[in-house]
């Protein structure tokens, strides 16, 4: 397992920042070198979710651009699905809040930052329904620190540098509500209806994002994407958790009829329509991405039943799939979500590598080989070794 002794992580200027680590000398030459060595690098927000971190490894597998990873380390971050970077001077650490301000200029101060990738969000609905001032805090106030200070960096930049850069703001299709069965799907022009305190959130720093081209003409790309699943996805999401439920063979939880309809797309699929938009799309636009793969969730938790069957049959023979057991709804729960993903497929040349059927069988795989993951942040375990290596 990747430590301190094994990770690179930037230490910064200012006393007392959130990402400080042991202050020194040699840091200090350490992030004057970095700035010298590197011309250009990304700056990641919530590199260390489910999908940034995704992002981060295939970003570093696919180029040598070095990346600055910012993250909070909330309990959906988990440092350690980077192991594969420790010693890998491409990738800096910081942990850090993107509502910390002086964080963030002191980072892009520090750094020839090009472009920013801003994954860092709170992402789980149900957990806004419980308490949406994470979500106010985050999506919204973080995401307009986040525009400040990209803002104030990338007018003083030269010209051609200006001309370069780019904001890419990673959101959600729940920003447009909730599709009747005969509707067509979302695409970039449907009015914004969102219908919980998370859509709310991040439909609300869309709207920001848009704001901050038009008014100050900062270079934005927005993309709204549908529901991703593969490796590292926090297992209070639907496929980690009937997975993880399964395995441990307790109960499989299906809001209300199981009949809500979502769009699935592999999270690899997303990177790389994510690496699409940063490279080729236009400013101030936005592009939808989806797996036009739309399943209601009681067949896609048959899906998985089914191939657990197949990978790891239960000891006493019964199908997994009688674990399978209907609860109270969601409040406000949107029927149907779906994607037009034709702009960024015609404009930029994107499609999605794996279908819906390969990529929930890697994705069951995954899992299977890495139970000891979903133990390890599940049980406090991982929280223990945030508390230790970063003091809470
Ligand atoms: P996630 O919850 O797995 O990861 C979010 C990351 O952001 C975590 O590492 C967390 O520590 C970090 N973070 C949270 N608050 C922060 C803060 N204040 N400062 C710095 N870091 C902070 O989320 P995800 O599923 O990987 O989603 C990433 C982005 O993609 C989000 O913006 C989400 O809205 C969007 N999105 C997700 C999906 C999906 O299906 N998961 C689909 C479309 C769009
Ligand atoms: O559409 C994109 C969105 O997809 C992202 O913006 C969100 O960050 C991401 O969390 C996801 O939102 P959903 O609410 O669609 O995902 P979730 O995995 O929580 O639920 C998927 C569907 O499964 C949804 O209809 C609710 C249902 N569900 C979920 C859980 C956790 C169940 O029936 N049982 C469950 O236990």
């Amino acid at each position: 397992m990747g430590g301190l002794a094994e990770v690179r992580y930037i230490i910064a200027s200012r006393p007392g920042l959130a990402g400080d680590v042991a202050p020194t000398a040699a840091a200090g030459h350490a992030r004057h070198r970095l700035t010298e060595l590197h011309a250009r690098m990304i700056l990641v927000t919530g590199g260390a979710g489910f999908i940034g971190s995704n992002f981060v490894l295939d970003w570093l597998a696919g180029t040598d651009e070095p990346v600055v990873n910012l993250d909070k380390l909330t309990y959906a971050g988990n440092v350690r699905n980077l192991d594969g970077l420790a010693g890998d001077a491409r990738h800096r650490f910081v942990r850090g809040d993107i509502a910390d301000q002086p964080l963030l200029e002191s980072l892009l101060a520090d750094h020839a930052v090009r472009a920013i990738v801003h994954f860092a969000a709170e992402s789980h609905v149900d957990r806004s329904i419980h308490g949406p001032g994470d979500f106010v805090d985050t999506n919204i106030v973080g995401t307009f620190r986040l525009l400040e200070a990209a803002r104030a960096y990338w007018s003083a930049l030269p010209q051609a540098s200006r001309d370069a850069f780019r904001f890419l703001h990673v959101s959600t299709d729940e920003v447009f509500g909730t599709l009747a069965a005969g509707d067509p799907p979302f695409s970039e022009t449907n009015q914004y209806l969102p219908n919980s305190p998370y859509a709310a959130s991040k439909a609300a720093s869309d709207h920001l994002v848009r704001g901050y081209h038009h008014t100050y003409g900062l270079p934005v790309l927005t993309t709204n994407c549908s529901n991703n699943y593969g490796p590292w996805q926090f297992p209070e999401k639907l496929i980690p958790l009937i997975i993880a439920n399964a395995l441990a063979g307790k109960p499989l939880p299906i809001y209300g009829d199981g009949r809500q309809i979502r769009d699935w797309l592999y999270v690899g699929d997303h990177c790389s329509a994510i690496r699409h938009v940063l490279e080729s799309g236009r400013a101030g636009e936005v592009y939808c991405v989806g797996g036009s793969s739309e399943k209601a969730n009681i067949d896609v938790v048959q899906t998985l039943c089914g191939i657990l069957d197949a990978e790891r049959p239960r000891a006493d023979g019964t199908p997994y799939a009688s674990l399978i057991t209907y609860v109270k709804d969601r409040p406000g729960h949107d029927r149907r979500y779906a994607i037009d993903a034709r702009k960024i497929t015609a404009e930029l040349g994107w499609q999605p590598a794996e279908t819906f059927e390969t990529g929930m069988r890697r994705t069951v795989r995954w899992y299977l080989d890495h139970q000891d993951w979903v133990a390890d942040v599940t049980s406090g375990g991982y929280r223990d070794w945030i508390a230790k290596h970063y003091g809470g």
